[in-house]
């Protein structure tokens, strides 16, 4: 009587745990748990087949350490729990000590139990994993309680197979969603240049136009006139959209590279010189770390307008002052026939939110009253451009620590101009 009361309660309750949860982790949890209560058993354990790497990966532990799950390892064939999977059927050992067959392995501290109760999960023939019980006592199982596992063994296996499909339906899911996002982006970006190149194409002559007008009334007007102030204030928005169109033109037509041997320890150098004054008042300490670099082949003018915005983003991010370090250096790659040099940009400014950081690189993205939002979707077409790359990594507030740090990487091209490098530092 006891045995069939003990088979329904299984057959229930794991049935049960099948609606209630399709995630593979939280049933094996669950059902070692509850085969362990029911069978009186000492420790349950689940082995799943991985298919990837042939062997039997134990799972879930009610009982064993758990530090052994995801580590211990069993192909088909090895000790008994291998055995029982590679035969399919139950194997039933009153005391491992006294088999041959026995592996133990000694993270799972399994050494203290006698007797083991090995059942194959499978469904419709194919593997999907063993199911376990031992005790600490040596114990002859009865055929009931085969019975009661295997059973047991039977509603897991649908389940688990339920749970990966499901599992598989969501990667799946993800994926797409993933790839619809990617298209979705690309589609964007490719509109949104076609938009810039025409808006810069359409501003830029008027913009001429009214640069030369507004000129030539400034120099129409007496110095006293106070008329003249409004005039140079026209004339300075106009250098302003002027700027904006220049970066919006870009964005949308990286246009040619001019290839130039460029020292990039010196241009770091003429920069910050450029604004060193601007960094002082706003008691911003700026450091230094440039080692001996190559020459490298590039476009000065853009590169040094990339290194303008990344440096001028962190001083923005430093308003109540902070450190800026800068350092560069070589990274050999011995796999590469290329060296590759590295500029880093350290701030300890406010950083760059988790939820956004996907997004500094999107045109108009800012976060600044008067930021445009193009400079580093400009820094990164400019770098992509010379074969390179931008990174940016950064903590803020939630991380206990707040800072910024932006890499460059830029491939050394000409390898052979390097020794004769006329700009080592
Ligand atoms: N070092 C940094 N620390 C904190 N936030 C940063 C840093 N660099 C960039 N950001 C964030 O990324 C945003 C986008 O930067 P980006 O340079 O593209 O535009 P912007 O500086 O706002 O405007 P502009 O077009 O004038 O450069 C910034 O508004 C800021 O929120
Ligand atoms: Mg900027």
């Amino acid at each position: 009587m006891r045995t069939q009361k003990d088979t329904m309660v299984a057959v229930s309750k794991i049935g049960e745990l099948v609606t209630m949860t399709l995630e593979t982790a939280e049933i094996l949890k669950n059902v070692v748990e509850i085969t362990a209560n029911i069978m009186k058993v000492d420790v349950c354990s689940i082995y799943l087949w991985d298919s990837g790497d042939g062997s039997l990966v134990l799972k879930a532990t009610r009982g064993l350490s758990n530090d052994a799950v995801d580590f211990v390892r069993i192909h088909p064939g090895e000790g008994i729990t291998g055995r029982a999977a590679k035969q399919g059927r139950i194997l039933a050992v009153s005391d491992v000590t006294k088999d041959s067959r026995n592996k133990y392995f000694p993270i799972t501290g399994e050494d203290e139990y006698k007797s083991l109760l090995s059942v194959p999960l499978r469904f419709r023939k194919e593997l999907i994993g063993v199911i376990n019980v031992q005790t600490k006592m040596p114990r002859i199982f009865r055929n009931y309680e085969r019975r009661l596992l295997k059973t047991i063994a039977h509603q897991v296996s649908g389940a688990i197979h339920n749970s990966r499909l499901y599992e598989s339906v969501l990667t799946a899911k993800k994926e797409l969603e993933l790839t619809h996002e990617r298209l979705v982006e690309s589609g964007k970006m490719a509109a949104l240049g076609r938009l810039s190149a025409t808006l810069s194409h359409e501003l830029r002559n008027p913009l001429s136009g009214l640069k030369g007008a507004s000129q030539l009334l400034a120099r129409k007007m007496d110095k006293e006139d106070e008329r003249k102030q409004f005039v140079n204030l026209i004339l300075e928005e106009i250098e302003r959209l002027d700027g904006i169109v220049e970066d919006l033109l870009n964005f949308a037509r990286p246009g040619k590279i001019n290839f130039e041997s460029v020292a990039l320890n010196q241009l770091i150098d003429d920069i910050l010189l450029l604004h060193s004054e601007d960094f002082n008042s706003r008691k911003i300490n700026i450091r230094k770390r440039l080692s001996k670099l190559p020459v490298v082949l590039a476009d000065r003018d853009k590169i040094k307008q990339v290194l303008v915005n990344i440096i001028l983003n962190a001083r923005d991010a430093m308003p109540d002052g902070g450190e800026l370090l800068v350092s560069s250096g070589v990274i050999t790659h011995e796999s590469e026939s290329k060296d590759i040099v590295s500029l880093q940009f350290k701030d300890n400014g406010k950083g760059i939110p988790g939820e956004v950081i996907n997004q500094i690189y999107e045109p108009f993205y800012t976060t600044k009253p008067d930021g445009v939002g193009l400079g580093l979707a400009v820094c990164k077409s400019i770098i992509e451009e010379h074969g390179g790359r931008i990174f940016i990594r950064s903590y803020n507030e939630n991380d206990g620590r707040s800072g910024t740090v932006v890499t460059i990487e830029m491939p050394v091209i000409e390898k052979q101009k390097v020794n004769k490098a006329d700009g080592f530092k």
